[in-house]
């Protein structure tokens, strides 16, 4: 190999090691909710039933990711990384969830008010105990 592009191999190997660090972690941190059904209608899709997806894993949209009705059909990854109430995160579980609804004006009422997203409750079983009522999230949209 010619000298000059010896000297670029710790940078490379640099380079490497920075973006999986990167892609090894989500984007943002925020908070969760869960809310039952009724799901129907939604303020993205409507009275449709064909907008879930067949897992279940769905959320609203919180005013911080609204994005004036953008988030719409967005995919995010989520985790649960701590909660209110102790030992109710599952650390070990990840999701992805289609956005189909904007919280303000979802049919049911969040378990906890003013939340990034507001997720399913097939989303939030997930990721933490269903008795739970607000988690700290991190979130990745994909
Ligand atoms: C959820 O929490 C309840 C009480 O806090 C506990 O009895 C139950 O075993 C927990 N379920 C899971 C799946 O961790």
């Amino acid at each position: 190999m010619p000298r000059a592009q010896l000297h670029l191999l710790p940078w490379l190997s640099f380079f490497f090691t920075v973006s999986h660090i990167i892609r090894s972690s989500y984007g943002d941190v925020g908070t969760s909710a869960q809310y039952p059904p009724p799901y129907l209608p939604t303020a993205c899709y409507g009275g449709d039933a064909g907008q879930f997806p067949s897992s279940n894993l769905f959320a609203a949209a919180g005013d911080g990711i609204w994005d004036n009705g953008a988030a719409c059909g967005r995919q995010y990854l989520v985790r649960c990384i701590s909660a209110e109430q102790p030992r109710t995160c599952f650390l070990d579980q990840n999701i992805q969830v289609k956005i189909v609804d904007y919280v303000a004006m979802a049919n049911s009422q969040p378990s906890e008010t003013g939340t990034t997203m507001v997720l399913s409750e097939a989303a939030f079983s997930t990721i933490a105990n269903s008795s739970a009522t607000l988690i700290n999230i991190e979130f990745q949209q994909v």
